[in-house]
């Protein structure tokens, strides 16, 4: 090999290397947040929307169950969303969990990740959690168990047969059995739990994943009105340290927390505004609220 060859040779090694380079250290961008795991940490809310959807459509066999729906959600919102039942509130849950892909339309975790490229499992990495209708704890393990699992199974911990709390973890999962109203049961199995108590200790094992944005499909359903007293103090406590969206038929619940009401009618947008406002609305009272 000539001297030359070599000597144009390493110039072009060290050309990928600095550009290998500054490639890593360009990750604030837009393009960057594209096509490869990003850590919940770094979801860009600069322009003051956790969740941003738009013209959003999906259909069931010719059937449009989101149809042109656009929807925004600011950081530490408590975003209420009513609507009839085959609305599409579960649906759009859906689509943002990636469970269902849309047809059409745009979905934005904060200004920069697309959704549309994730997958569920990934998307659920970003930080978005989601709490279906029935209680999905460990029966058999107790209630410590299922939190302490909860935390396992965080991002930041590696998975380990021998995993141990530090002292961290511990004040957190303390303070997380205060929070969903559960020290007192802390020792008992989950099976054993009344209903109301095993939603909120599914609510505390996603808290303990601590996600930016959760989403809450009907989850006072079946609740006595003690327990559901108790859940809206819970979620006004969470709301400002995370974003929660809340799909409820329950009026008088909505009532007690709510802020802004998205009301949803065949796949879109009906009305949006506080509670008063969109119970006044003629359309809504016609399609879901009757006179
Ligand atoms: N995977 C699916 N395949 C076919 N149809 C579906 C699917 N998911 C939802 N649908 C249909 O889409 C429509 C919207 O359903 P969705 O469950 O989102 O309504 P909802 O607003 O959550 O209603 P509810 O208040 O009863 O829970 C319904 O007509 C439903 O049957
Ligand atoms: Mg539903």
């Amino acid at each position: 090999m000539t001297p030359d060859l070599m000597e144009d040779g390493e110039r072009r090694a060290r050309a990928h290397r600095e550009h290998k380079l500054k490639g890593r250290t360009h990750s604030g961008g837009r393009a960057a947040g594209f096509g490869r795991p990003v850590t919940a940490g770094e979801v860009d809310v600069a322009h003051g929307r956790i969740l941003y959807l738009e013209d959003v459509s999906v259909s069931f066999d010719g059937f449009k169950a989101i149809n042109g729906l656009s929807l925004d959600i600011a950081p530490g919102e408590l975003r209420c969303i009513i609507g009839p039942n085959g609305a599409g509130k579960t649906t759009l849950m859906d689509i943002i969990t990636g469970k269902t892909r849309p047809d059409a339309g745009t979905v934005f975790f904060g200004s920069t990740i697309d959704l549309l490229r994730y997958t569920e499992p990934e998307i659920a990495q970003l930080g978005i959690g989601r709490k279906f209708q029935k209680p999905t704890v460990f029966e058999r393990l107790t209630v410590f168990e299922n939190l302490e699992l909860a935390l396992k199974t965080d991002k930041g911990v590696k998975p380990s047969m021998f995993f141990r709390l530090d002292s961290g973890q511990g004040d957190r999962l303390a303070q997380m059995l205060h929070t969903i109203q559960l020290a007192e049961a802390v020792r008992r199995p989950a099976g054993t739990l009344s209903h109301g108590q095993k939603q909120w200790l599914e609510i505390g094992m996603l808290l303990m994943q601590d996600p930016k944005l959760l989403l809450l499909d009907e989850p006072v359903a079946g609740m006595t009105d003690e327990e559901t007293a108790r859940t809206a103090e819970l979620f006004l406590q969470l709301k400002g340290k995370h974003s929660l969206m809340v799909v409820e038929h329950d009026m008088s619940f909505i009532q007690s927390i709510s802020e802004i009401v998205t009301v949803l009618s065949e796949g879109s947008v009906l009305a949006q505004g506080t509670l008063a406002q969109v119970q006044n609305d003629e359309r809504v009272i016609e399609v879901y609220l009757g006179r």
